[in-house]
Order: C-alpha cells, then structure tokens, then sequence
C-alpha cells in the first residue's frame, strides 16, 4: 500500500483539491482510498455530492486514529490511500507525515503563500519522508512567478519542487463543487492534463506501475 499524504499549514491551498483529484485518478487504476482528517469535512463533503463511490473517503477524527484507519485500509485491499490533512493542525499534520511514504505539498506561487510554507516545511523535515512542493493556483502562462516562486523555495526552505504545476482553472472549482474531477467534469482539458500529468509523476515516485481499472475494496 502506498500513502500520499498532503500537508500545508496554510488554509486554502489547495490540499483537498489535490487530494480528490489524485485519489480520483489513482482509483482509475489502483483500489483507493482518501482520509479526510480535516475536522471541516470538505473532502467528506465532495465525496456526498457525488454521491459515494470511487474513490472511497473514511473519516479519520483525531491523530491517534490515523495509524489503525491505514493498517485497516491495508487489510481491505486498499492500493493507494491519500490523506487530506487540515489546515493549522500540527498534530494531525505530523502524524500523517509520519506514517506517509510521500507528501505533497500545495502552495500557492504568492508571496503571502510561499512565506507561510516555512512551519509547514519544518514539519515535513521532521519526518524525514520525501516531501515535495506542488505549485497549485498560479497563473497558466507566467514562467517568471513559478521561477521566482521556486528560488524563494529551493534558497529559504530547502525542499524539491514537483515538476507539475496545477494552475489556477475554473474546471478544477467546478469539478470540486459538484462532487467530481476535471477530468471528470471536462475531459481533454488543461485541467484534466495537468492532473494526468501529476498522477504520472506521483505513480512515478511511489514506483507503482499503470494498472487496468481495480474494484473497490473498502
Ligand atoms: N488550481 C485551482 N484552480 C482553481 N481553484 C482552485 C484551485 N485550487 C484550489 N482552488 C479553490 O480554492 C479553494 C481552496 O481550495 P482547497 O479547499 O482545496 O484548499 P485547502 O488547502 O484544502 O483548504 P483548507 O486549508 O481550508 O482545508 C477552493 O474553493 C478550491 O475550489
Ligand atoms: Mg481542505
């Protein structure tokens, strides 16, 4: 089983927006599942307006749960499992990092953001798992804020940067607000490949291989 777990201490960044999407597309492959830790429920929230189905969220209350939620995700079959973490929760924040084989990091390329990544950046390097900034809601067509974005990044808070940006698309506020994916919402959309793109790259540091669609375990 594989854990992704995404993580910033800043509120409104992006993180379950990543974390449905990706759990969305791995469950095109893989048994899936997404903990939605976050007292808000959001991710919770997408996943009743859609009605149920793939991917599959479990709530998760409190940091103590979230070791058994995942053992029990692993004996149900389960292939990937993303947690979508809070926002100014350093507990629940340091628990899933801990028990993650990856974490993903949403920042928005904005000084105000990118100031903010440092608690967050503390946190992941703490738990010594490999750790990635993923530049989410930034200008499609800007190369000069994503360059000075990752200076600010790579210079200050030493963490690698995810070669997959998600910009700012209204694909991905609808697809969020109705229970569904860009690539659900709007096939062959720049949003829809960019999540492409970003599911490609996290399968590729997870070492997981392309599958044939997988039934729902748990
Ligand atoms: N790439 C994007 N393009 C357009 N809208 C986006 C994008 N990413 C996020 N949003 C919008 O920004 C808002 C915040 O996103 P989201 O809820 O994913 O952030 P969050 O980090 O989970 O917030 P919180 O810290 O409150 O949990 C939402 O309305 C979402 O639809
Ligand atoms: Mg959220």
């Amino acid at each position: 089983m594989h854990t992704i777990a995404v993580i910033s201490q800043k509120g409104g960044a992006g993180k379950t927006t990543l974390a449905v999407h990706l759990a969305t597309a791995a469950a095109a492959e893989h048994v899936s599942l997404l903990l939605d830790t976050d007292p808000q429920a959001t991710a919770s929230q997408w996943s009743h307006w859609r009605g149920g189905g793939d991917p599959e969220v479990v709530d998760c209350g409190a940091p103590s749960l979230l070791a058994g939620k995942l053992a029990k995700s692993r004996e149900l079959g389960a292939e990937v499992v993303l947690i979508d973490t809070p926002p100014h929760a350093d507990a629940m924040a340091r628990q899933a990092a801990k028990l993650a084989d990856l974490i993903l990091i949403p920042c928005r390329p904005r000084a105000f953001d990118l100031a903010a990544i440092e608690a967050t950046g503390e946190l992941v390097r703490s738990s010594g798992k490999p750790a990635f900034v993923v530049f989410n809601a930034g200008p499609p067509h800007a190369p000069l804020v994503y360059r000075d974005a990752a200076e600010v990044i790579s210079n200050t808070f030493q963490l690698p940067i995810a070669p997959v940006v998600l910009s700012e698309r209204a694909a991905f506020h609808h697809a969020t607000a109705s229970g569904r994916s860009a690539p659900e919402l709007a096939a062959g959309s720049k949003a829809a490949n960019e999540i492409a793109a970003l599911w490609a790259w996290t399968r590729t540091q997870l070492h997981l291989s392309t599958r044939i669609p997988a039934r729902s375990a748990v």
